[in-house]
């Protein structure tokens, strides 16, 4: 068995100090790793991310990030990146980490994803060119995440995005901006690269569960969708099922 925590949209800005860690106490006993499904700041800022660092240096079990739209705002992702390293977060980006849980090994694959669409309402690459990179940034994306997958040895596979893969999970937010919440295509690289369960979050307005069609397990966990500073799930070894919090 292996037990995670999980958010996402923490937003945190210069006055967030202490709002993930005030929720670490005993964490280790309850959790072997800590994923955080982007927009991890309001703006981007530096400053903003010094203070959601100094919180997660106080995190008793790995952490692993990826970004959201929000961290990219002010283009400083590498030295947001920077900032989060030097106090041990694992960030990915169409990157992989492999995490030994009880002697198990644990591939966790991330990206931030994009925007694009669901099937029978996408984007596609036609047209005028600022479409065509639109949609060919989704793709090329959703490829590299999809070869980082199969590159991954291990006992379970995880999929930690921002965007969605799935409308399931969008129930709630206005039909219009679905392009804008997620692509199909991430849900193929997580179909066709076998994972056991795939985190994101950026719907603030969407639902916790959902699946892809291959049937790969979905939970959006941006906080304002779980409502908790972080949810626990556990995976089951044999059965590859996943336990939801009670
Ligand atoms: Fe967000
Ligand atoms: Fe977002």
């Amino acid at each position: 068995m292996i037990r995670m925590a999980a958010t996402g949209d923490v937003h945190f800005d210069r006055k967030s100090k202490d709002r993930l860690s005030q929720h670490f106490e005993g964490l280790e006993g309850k959790a072997d790793f800590f994923l955080i499904a982007g927009d991890l700041t309001k703006s981007g800022h530096p400053e903003e991310m010094k203070v959601l660092a100094e919180d997660l240096k106080k995190c008793p079990i790995p952490t692993i990030v990826v970004f959201g739209n929000h961290d990219y705002h002010i283009d400083q992702v590498d030295i947001l990146t920077q900032i989060l390293r030097e106090e041990k977060v694992i960030v990915l980006e169409e990157s992989s980490v492999i995490l030994e849980i009880n002697n198990q090994k644990v591939g966790i694959a991330g990206t931030k994803g994009f925007g694009g669409g669901f099937v029978g309402a996408c984007g596609s690459d036609f047209g005028e060119h600022e479409m065509k990179s639109f949609i060919r940034h989704s793709k090329n994306n959703a490829k590299n995440l999809e070869r980082v997958i199969k590159e991954i040895e291990a006992d379970f596979k995880i999929a930690l995005l921002h965007y969605s893969p799935t409308s399931q999970t969008l129930a709630g937010e206005k039909k219009e901006i679905y392009p804008f919440l997620g692509n199909y295509f991430l849900a193929e690289a997580i179909d066709y690269g076998g994972v056991d369960i795939c985190f994101h979050g950026h719907a603030h307005s969407g639902v916790e569960k959902g699946e892809t069609p291959g049937g790969c397990p979905v939970r959006n966990v941006a906080q304002p969708v779980i409502r908790h500073a972080f949810n626990i799930y556990s995976l089951d070894q044999t059965q590859k099922r996943i336990f939801d919090p009670s």
